[in-house]
């Protein structure tokens, strides 16, 4: 039986839009219509979680900050040799002809997804993976749900951990979430939107599908980064903060720091900075919604991302 979510929100909830059931999906070269937008059974993405993605956000025609996400994501394919034969101006190409078949211009979400592709036998062996890789492109028209910034999410904290490098490299965008997928069912079970997880030594970390700030006393923490996915909202973050002048560390802290925080948010392309509104049902900050500081870096984020495609449309033209 499925959780009774009804009373929540994942941090990843949209606004309904009826034209996302029409849309036209990218499958390996072809703008297939969503209901025909299928990939093999043998596929290593299907069978394996084996593949890479990227969430990227499409604002007045240009995917913001789409130097950064094409490094992660060549970087994460080098590391587990999956070459496909086109690089990120390819990329970009096809993204576009997506988004114009589509009719978006922006408030349009991707997610770029790339497996080692169609095995020859259903084992694990990765050289099985002989006509991959398979490169699919959902582009939905996207945007986040206002109950988002209005009352923030509930974080609980879970047993599961985002671990060490010599395990699975929390870096790595893979399409296996299972290691997040427990982590948001142990929150859910627990009554709460989403999962706070700890690092392997007992710090807190992340949360199974953003990062985590947490502002206390004027400053801004997050943790040392070391077990986390490298988020580029959360490098943007960091970065913000530090050319504004409001105090950031990277730094080991615990739940009991997190708990007695002034505000605590979310980062990620999807929602950007989602306020979060309780940890283990502890209230964060006022009312639910963002604080002084979370309210201040949205605005320093939004005016970055638009600094960004401004300076995108400007090298393309
Ligand atoms: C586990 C996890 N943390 C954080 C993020 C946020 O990363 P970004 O800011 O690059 O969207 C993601 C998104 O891919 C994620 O899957």
């Amino acid at each position: 039986m499925q959780p009774d979510t009804a009373h929540g929100h994942t941090t990843h909830d949209a606004e309904a839009d009826a034209r996302n059931e029409h849309i036209l999906i990218y499958v390996d070269g072809a703008l297939v219509p969503r209901d025909r937008a299928v990939v093999s059974v043998y596929d290593s993405g299907f069978m394996l979680g084996d593949g890479m993605w990227e969430g990227m956000r499409l604002y007045d025609g240009e995917w913001a900050f789409f130097d950064e996400h094409m490094d992660r994501l060549f970087n994460s394919l080098r590391a587990v040799s999956i070459d496909i034969g086109m690089g990120p101006a390819e990329i970009r190409g096809n993204l576009d002809r997506t988004a114009q078949a589509n009719g978006m211009t922006g408030d349009a979400h991707c997610r770029l997804m790339i497996t080692r592709g169609r095995k020859a036998k259903p084992f694990q062996h990765p050289a099985l993976s002989r006509f991959g890789p398979t490169i699919v492109a959902i582009v939905e028209h996207s945007i986040p749900a206002q109950s988002l910034a209005q009352k923030g999410v509930r974080l609980a904290t879970v047993p599961q951990v985002r671990g060490l490098p010599t395990s699975q490299d929390p870096k790595f965008n893979s399409h296996s979430k299972l290691n997040c997928v427990i982590a948001c069912l142990q929150a859910e079970q627990a009554g709460a939107d989403e999962a706070l997880m700890l690092d392997p030594h007992g710090f807190v970390n992340t949360t199974n599908a953003c990062n985590f700030f947490i502002v206390r006393r004027g400053q801004v923490w997050t943790s040392t980064g070391d077990h986390c996915m490298n988020g580029i909202t959360r490098q943007k973050v960091i970065e913000l903060c530090r050319a504004d002048g409001i105090p950031v560390f990277e730094k080991n802290y615990s739940l009991y720091e997190a708990y007695g925080a002034d505000e605590a948010f979310l980062t990620g392309t999807f929602g950007a900075q989602t306020p979060v509104a309780a940890i283990d049902g502890k209230p964060i900050g006022g009312d639910g919604g963002a604080g002084p500081v979370t309210r201040r870096i949205r605005q320093l984020y939004a005016d970055l991302v638009a600094a960004n495609v401004a300076e995108q449309k400007a090298r393309r033209s």
